[in-house]
């Protein structure tokens, strides 16, 4: 659940990457593919090798998800619906993989956002993170 402070956190942070969409969600993907490589096999069709112009251009899709997902902070399981059907029916996407994305973003967040990306903002945005995860992943059941 997201408190009125969290929400205030969540987008004030947004503002700060709002500029970088693409490059914050290339790098994610990028270090996901590396850090955790079983994510890997949902991208079979994917170029996955460093500087790929294929995550550059998914990361910018789940980055401008992610960004839209922020401007619908009080209602996001409607905003995320179709993506949510997307990974459940399509994709078939364990939801375990969510967390692992989640981290990835995170670590992103806090090295170009040095100390922008206070224990505040960090703990808001691994809520909303574990939120959209929430939803993307409801359909499973
Ligand atoms: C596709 C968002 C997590 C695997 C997509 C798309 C978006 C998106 C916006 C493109 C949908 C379209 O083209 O209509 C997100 C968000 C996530 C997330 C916001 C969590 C914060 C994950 C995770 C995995 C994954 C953890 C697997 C490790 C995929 C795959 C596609 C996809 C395989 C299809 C790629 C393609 O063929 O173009 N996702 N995603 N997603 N996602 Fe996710």
């Amino acid at each position: 659940m997201l408190t009125a402070d969290d929400k205030k956190h969540i987008v004030q942070l947004w503002e700060k990457v709002a500029g970088h969409q693409e490059e914050f969600g290339n790098e994610a993907l990028q270090r996901m593919f590396i850090t955790y490589p079983q994510t890997k096999t949902y991208f079979p069709h994917f170029d996955l090798h460093p500087g790929s112009e294929q995550i550059r251009g998914h990361g910018k899709k789940v980055a401008a998800a992610l960004g839209n997902a922020v401007k619908s902070l009080d209602n996001l399981s409607q905003a995320l619906s179709e993506l949510s059907n997307l990974h459940a029916y399509n994709l078939r996407v364990d939801p375990a993989n969510f967390k692992l994305l989640a981290q990835c973003f995170q670590v992103v967040l806090a090295a170009h956002l040095g100390k922008d990306y206070s224990p505040e903002m960090h703990a808001a945005f691994d809520k909303f993170l574990s939120a959209v995860a929430a939803v993307l992943a409801e359909k499973y059941r």
